[in-house]
C-alpha cells in the first residue's frame, strides 16, 4: 500500500515495461543520461524472457550497467505484465505518472508458429496493464508500436494517415495493430487517456559507449545483428532474402534507425505530457525517412568494421515487403525530434558493441 500522503512524499516515477530489453534499456539510459529527467524515478518491470541476468545478480545486465554508467538507481521488478496483482502492488508502491510500454514478444516468424503465446503476451498483457493503470488513475502512455501496422505499403514514404491493419502477415503485426485499436477505444471512452503510439521502423545499433546493445537469444532474425555476428565470426554467412525485388539492387529496402535516436524519441514524447491541452490518441512514426537495401547495409557495415561479411542470395522470406520507409514529418512537428545519426553511425556502434561483446551480455 502507498504510505499516507504518498503523492507528496514520493518522487514521481516513470514505469517502463520491458525496460531490460533492447529498445527499453536504451530508453532508460537516454532518460537517466539527461539531467532534466532526474525529477523522475525509473521503475522497470520485465519478465526477463528476452534479457540476460548473470547468476547471483538481482538486476539484469543492461540495467546494472546503466546504473554504473549514470550513478543513478533503477527500481527493478521481475514480473510478467499479465500478473495483475503484482502490477497492482508496484503501482501502489510508486508515484507513477506515466508508462512507457515495451513489454512484448517480437519475433515475427515465431509468432506465426505460436499465435496464442503472442496474443496472450502482447494483447492480454497490454489489457491487464491498462486496467491497472486505470485503477490507479494513471492515464499517460507511450506505446512501442511498429511500422508493421501499415502492412504492404500503398505508397511511400509511409505517413501516419496510411491505412493500418490491412494484409498483415503475422500475429506479431496483428497484435501491434490490435493494441493500437484498443488504445483508440480507450481514448474515446475517457478523455483522461493520453496515448502516444510510436511506430518504429527498423531499430539498429547500440549505445555509443559500446556497453549496452542488442543481444538476441539464438540465431538473430534481424539483419543488423546477423551481419554483426558474421563479422565477428559467430556465424558463417549472411543469407540475403531475395535479390529480385524492384529496388536499387534487388534486395529489400528498409528505414534503419539508430536505437539512440529512437530512445530520444521516447524522451521527447514524455515531454508532451506536460501540455495539458495534449490529449487523445496520437500515432507517430520514428524513422529517418531514408531507405537502404540489404546490400547497402552490408557495404556500410564492412566499411565500419573493416571486416568482410560473407553473403549469399536466397529466396525471398515469406511476409517481407520490397521497400518500406517513413515520412517522419509528424515526429518533427509534434515531438521536435529528428534522427541525428546515419547508417555509418549505426554500423559503427553495432560493431563497437558486438566486437567488445561477441556473446552479448554474457561477456559483461
Ligand atoms: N534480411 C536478410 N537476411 C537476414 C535477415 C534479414 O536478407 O538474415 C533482410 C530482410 O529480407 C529485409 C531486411 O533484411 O529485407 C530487414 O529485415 P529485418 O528482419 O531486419 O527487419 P524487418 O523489416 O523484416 O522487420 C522489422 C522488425 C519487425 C517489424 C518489421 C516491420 O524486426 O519487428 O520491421 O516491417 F515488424
Amino acid at each position: 500500500m502507498k504510505p499516507q500522503n504518498a503523492e507528496s512524499i514520493m518522487a514521481p516515477a516513470i514505469l517502463v515495461t520491458g525496460g531490460a530489453g533492447y529498445v527499453g534499456s536504451h530508453t532508460v539510459m537516454s532518460m537517466l543520461e539527461r539531467s532534466e529527467s532526474v525529477e523522475f524515478e525509473i521503475v522497470v518491470v520485465d519478465n526477463l524472457s528476452n534479457a540476460y541476468r548473470s547468476e547471483g545478480q538481482k538486476k539484469p545486465a543492461p540495467l546494472r550497467i546503466i546504473e554504473e554508467m549514470t550513478g543513478k538507481n533503477i527500481h527493478f521488478y521481475e514480473l510478467d505484465i499479465r500478473d495483475k496483482e503484482g502490477l497492482d502492488k508496484i503501482f501502489a508502491a510508486h508515484n507513477i505518472e506515466c508508462v512507457i510500454h515495451f513489454a512484448a514478444l517480437k519475433a515475427v516468424g515465431e509468432s506465426v508458429e505460436k499465435p496464442l503465446e503472442y496474443y496472450q503476451a502482447n494483447i492480454s498483457g497490454t489489457c491487464t496493464l491498462f486496467e491497472v493503470m486505470r485503477d490507479h488513475g494513471v492515464y499517460k502512455l507511450v506505446y512501442s508500436s511498429s511500422c508493421t501496422v501499415y502492412g504492404e505499403p500503398e505508397k511511400l514514404p509511409l505517413d501516419e494517415s496510411h491505412p493500418t491493419g490491412r494484409g498483415l502477415a503475422s500475429p506479431y503485426g496483428r497484435s501491434k495493430y490490435f493494441c493500437e485499436e484498443i488504445m483508440k477505444d480507450l481514448c474515446k471512452s475517457d478523455p483522461k487517456w493520453v496515448v502516444i503510439s510510436l511506430r518504429y521502423f527498423n531499430p539498429v545499433g547500440a549505445h555509443h559507449s559500446g556497453r549496452i546493445g542488442e543481444d538476441p537469444t539464438g540465431i538473430p532474425n534481424n539483419l543488423m545483428p546477423f551481419i554483426a555476428q558474421v563479422a565477428v565470426g559467430r556465424l558463417k554467412e549472411l543469407v540475403v532474402f531475395g535479390d529480385d525485388y524492384p529496388t536499387i539492387d534487388g534486395t529489400g529496402v528498409r528505414d534503419y534507425i539508430h536505437v539512440e535516436d529512437l530512445a530520444e524519441g521516447h524522451v521527447k514524447a514524455i515531454k508532451l505530457f506536460k501540455d495539458p491541452a495534449f490529449s487523445g490518441f496520437h500515432a507517430i512514426n520514428l524513422g529517418t525517412g531514408t531507405g537502404y537495401s540489404v546490400l547497402q547495409v552490408v557495404a556500410a557495415f564492412e566499411r565500419a568494421s573493416g571486416r568482410r561479411v560473407a553473403r549469399r542470395a536466397a529466396a525471398r522470406r515469406a511476409g517481407d515487403v520490397a521497400a518500406n520507409y517513413a515520412d517522419a514529418a509528424r515526429a518533427r512537428r509534434l515531438l521536435a525530434w529528428r534522427a541525428a545519426r546515419g547508417l555509418p553511425d549505426m554500423c559503427r556502434d553495432a560493431w563497437n558493441w558486438q566486437s567488445r561483446h561477441p556473446h552479448g551480455f554474457r561477456d559483461c
